[in-house]
């Protein structure tokens, strides 16, 4: 009697820790994503990264701004980079910086205070720099350049 309660409970204590192992795998919180020069672990180029890489989505990490950039033709331009300043034309307190990868995409998940509105400079790699003249308060980039707008850019 004693001896089948004791192998009842164990294996009671045994399943539920892996329910718990499995649930917490499949939860799926939030984790560090940010891209680096040369690095070559982002996929997608071009598509809406943050369809997917938000609060309940599956992507890997949420996003608070993340895209693409191409050059003039139209590939992939890697190893730009990405800032944010209060100001227009890269004016005022310089917020964030993203370096983008290999793949030409730039993604982060550390926090971006929006505030009213970021001004973003795009720079190349060989002294070229783009802005975007209006003022962003989200950093859903895909979800216009290569959609309703051309693709972002830089030479
Ligand atoms: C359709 C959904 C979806 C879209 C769109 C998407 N991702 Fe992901 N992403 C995922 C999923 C799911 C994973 C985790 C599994 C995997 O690595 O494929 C992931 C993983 C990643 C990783 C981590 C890979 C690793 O090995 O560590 C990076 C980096 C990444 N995505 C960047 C991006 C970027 C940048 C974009 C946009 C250009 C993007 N993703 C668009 C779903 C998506
Ligand atoms: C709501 C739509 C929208 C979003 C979101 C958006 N853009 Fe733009 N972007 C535009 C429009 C429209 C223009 C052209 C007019 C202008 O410069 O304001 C533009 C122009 C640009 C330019 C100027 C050169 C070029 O490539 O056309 C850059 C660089 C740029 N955006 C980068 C970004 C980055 C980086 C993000 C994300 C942090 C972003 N944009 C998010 C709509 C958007």
């Amino acid at each position: 009697m004693k001896k089948i309660s004791i192998s009842i409970l164990s294996s009671v204590i045994i399943i539920t820790f892996f329910m718990l192992a499995v649930s917490c795998e499949k939860e799926d919180g939030n984790e560090t994503n940010i891209s680096s020069y040369d690095a070559t672990e982002s996929h997608n180029t071009g598509e809406v990264c943050m369809q997917c890489h938000i609060s309940g989505g599956d992507g890997e990490g949420w996003f608070t701004a993340a895209g693409s950039i191409y050059n003039l033709q139209s590939t992939i331009f890697p190893n730009a980079t990405v800032r944010f300043y209060t100001g227009q034309d890269g004016t005022g307190t310089l917020v964030k910086t993203i370096e983008a990868d290999a793949n030409g995409n730039f993604y982060t998940t550390e926090d971006i205070n929006f505030g009213s509105g970021l001004y973003v400079v795009i720079e190349g790699t060989s002294g070229v720099f783009t802005k975007m003249n209006s003022i962003l308060t989200t950093g859903n980039c895909n979800n216009c350049h290569g959609n309703s707008v051309d693709n972002i850019w830089v030479e």
